[in-house]
């Protein structure tokens, strides 16, 4: 089959790690018989430099004409790079929203999986992490405080700024729809996360999941607090299967979970519309103080783009191939400098990238 595939190698560590993604993806088309069709697309600082905004109408055609989208990294740092002395709405960052806002990619899947091989990297005490964990995180992605109005102005000489949080019951239905149906793949409970003893959105969003809840009867689920919730993921993060929240809560929760895995370099995601069509990112940023020096942990953006083969083009076997390459890289001991541990190899993001092509059988 032939897969055509937007690339958004971005800024920071992004270029390197995409480079490595398509090193794998190379190989995952000569083994299993497919044409690997990439565009490089700009998006972030780097389209900032070239066309002085974030993005561009040209850069979303690209993104829409291929069947997927792999994307690095977006963002500079803030405190040197002079992308932040533009207006907010022409940051890098704005550039990310904007393209999940205009392809639609309202469902964002995190998952959080602690690697025996990495069990060491877990933060947790051993009592804790020797359970394990495997647990999803679906965001919503394209509504909440990121897309409400928001703006800063004087009163009475005083300066205030403020956002809104908004939530209409078709979004929540259809992110819940979206949970509830991997949960029935999974371990079948879910969680769905809000802060319902304050915040009207979140009473609405709890009635909308209970409603949507009654035609998945096999499905468990339960009503957390987000609060609770970022005191249960490290007390006891094996209780978790999937966790349905709304876009911030899930921003914060899902830097959380990833930090218990040992590192957010690990850390794959999918952010997805209705139909086949995706954004596949790694959960981690841009990294900008190790950019350009070939330490960068690839992985994640790697084990994104097997979520890709898996969600938007149905290639289950080949996903397959990618999660079980970088397992055995991991159970041979090699590491990137993020997880390195005693008695392993270190490598970079290149090396790292190598041996991962080299193990796709
Ligand atoms: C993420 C990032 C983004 C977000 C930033 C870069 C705007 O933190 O994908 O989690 O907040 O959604
Ligand atoms: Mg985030």
């Amino acid at each position: 089959m032939e897969l055509h595939i937007a690339c958004i190698p971005g800024d920071g560590i992004g270029p390197e790690i995409i480079a490595e993604a398509k090193k794998v993806l190379e190989k995952i088309g000569e083994v299993h018989g497919h044409k690997m069709v990439f565009q490089d697309i700009l998006m972030g600082g780097a389209s900032i430099d070239v066309h002085g905004v974030p993005l561009t109408e040209e850069a979303v055609v690209a993104a829409r004409s291929g069947d997927a989208v792999l994307m690095g990294s977006i963002g500079g740092d803030p405190t040197k790079s002079p992308w932040y002395k533009l207006p907010p709405d022409r940051r890098p960052e704005a550039g990310l929203l904007a393209i999940r806002k205009v392809l639609n990619l309202f469902a964002n899947l995190r998952p959080a999986v602690l690697y025996d091989e990495l069990a060491g990297a877990c933060p947790l005490k051993e009592e804790i992490s020797r359970k394990g964990f495997d647990m999803l995180i679906m965001r919503e992605l394209t509504g909440g405080l990121y897309f409400g109005e928001r703006r800063t102005y004087k009163e009475n000489g005083v300066t205030k700024a403020v956002d809104t949080l908004t939530y209409d019951e078709n979004e929540i239905r259809r992110i819940a729809v979206k949970g509830f149906d991997i949960a029935m793949k999974r371990r079948r409970k879910l969680t769905s996360v809000d802060k319902a003893n304050v915040l009207d959105s979140s009473r609405l969003w709890r009635k909308v999941v209970e409603e949507v809840a009654k035609d998945y009867p096999e499905v468990e689920l339960e009503h957390m607090l987000v609060d609770n919730c970022a005191m249960q993921l490290v007390r006891d993060p094996a209780q978790f299967d999937v966790i349905l929240t709304e876009n911030m809560f899930g921003d914060i929760l899902s830097d959380e979970a990833s930090m218990v895995t040992g590192s957010i370099g690990m850390l794959a995601s999918a952010s997805l519309n209705e139909s086949k069509f995706g954004l596949y990112e790694p959960s981690h940023g841009s990294a900008p103080d190790i950019a350009g020096q070939d330490v960068a942990n690839p992985i994640a953006t790697v084990l994104s783009a097997a979520m890709m083969l898996r969600y938007s083009f149905d290639l289950d076997r080949e996903a397959q191939a990618i999660e079980d390459a970088v397992k055995q890289v991991l159970a041979e001991g090699w590491r990137t400098a993020d997880i390195m541990s005693q008695g392993c190899r270190q490598v970079g993001c290149s090396r790292m990238g190598d041996l991962l092509a080299e193990h796709i059988r």
